[in-house]
């Protein structure tokens, strides 16, 4: 199984100065080494870690996958279209959230992801939608004309452990299965760690995972060459 190694927390330690290192575009190239399939990036809105200038150089200087998450706006539309990464994940962003809380309603906002995924898919940029594990979120990616959907395994890791994670796994296995039959490409990621990833791992239908926060917390005591390459054996096994 794939993985896109997040590396927003790099620049969330270098914010907390304002300076310049950790500098992400490094941690990226060393996540490449470790084994990482892409880089993945939030540029949020209120550019609280990755900045405009990380997603400019990185797409020059990555050799993976490029994946930008972004809110459904026009304004983050421009951005995309400027530097061309290979794919863009829309999420939802609210401003008090301390990390992406949900998947999208894919239903309640059509027209505007709609629109947004229009753009970003005639300028030859991928995307893909972040939505919570669920036959009905599937099905209206799946009228939106998508491809592509990374499945929210948020409430199974906050569970992990617990009877309610099971049960959030059956759900994933269950949208995972139907995405399949409509020939949707998987990916999922949210809250994963070295602890609770084999579940998810062993879904053999899910291309990649999207892993940011333990591989980053990891990378601080042992490198992020090794946090990666631990983190890509457990995706194997
Ligand atoms: N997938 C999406 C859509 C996200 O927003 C995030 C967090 O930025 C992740 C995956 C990675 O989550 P974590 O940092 O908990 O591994």
């Amino acid at each position: 199984m794939k993985l896109s190694v997040n590396i927003d927390h790099i620049a969330t330690l270098r914010q907390a100065r304002m300076t310049n290192e950790p500098d992400p575009v490094t941690a990226a190239a060393l996540a490449e080494l470790g084994g990482a399939d892409g880089i993945t990036v939030h540029l949020r809105q209120d550019r609280r870690h990755i900045q405009e200038r990380d997603v400019e150089i990185l797409r020059r200087v990555i050799k993976s996958k490029l994946n930008m998450e972004m809110a459904v706006s026009m304004e983050m539309v421009k951005i995309a279209l400027k530097y061309k990464p290979d794919i863009c994940t829309l999420v939802p962003e609210s401003k008090d959230e301390v990390t992406t809380s949900g998947g999208l309603d894919v239903s309640m906002f059509a027209d505007k992801i709609q629109e947004v995924a229009g753009n970003l898919l005639a300028a030859g940029i991928g995307v893909s939608l972040f939505i919570d594990p669920g036959i009905e979120q599937v099905k209206a990616c799946h009228r939106l004309g998508m491809r592509v959907v990374e499945l929210n395994t948020g409430d199974f890791a906050k569970n992990a452990g617990n009877s309610y994670a099971k049960l959030e796994l059956d759900k994933i296995a269950k949208s995972v299965t139907y995405a399949r039959k409509l020939n949707f490409t998987l990916l999922a990621g949210h809250g994963l760690t070295y602890q609770n990833v084999r579940p998810i791992a062993a879904i053999e239908e899910i291309e990649e995972l999207n892993i940011g926060h333990s591989i980053v917390a990891n990378a601080a005591f042992v490198g992020m060459k090794e946090a990666v390459a631990r983190m890509k054996e457990l995706l194997a096994c």
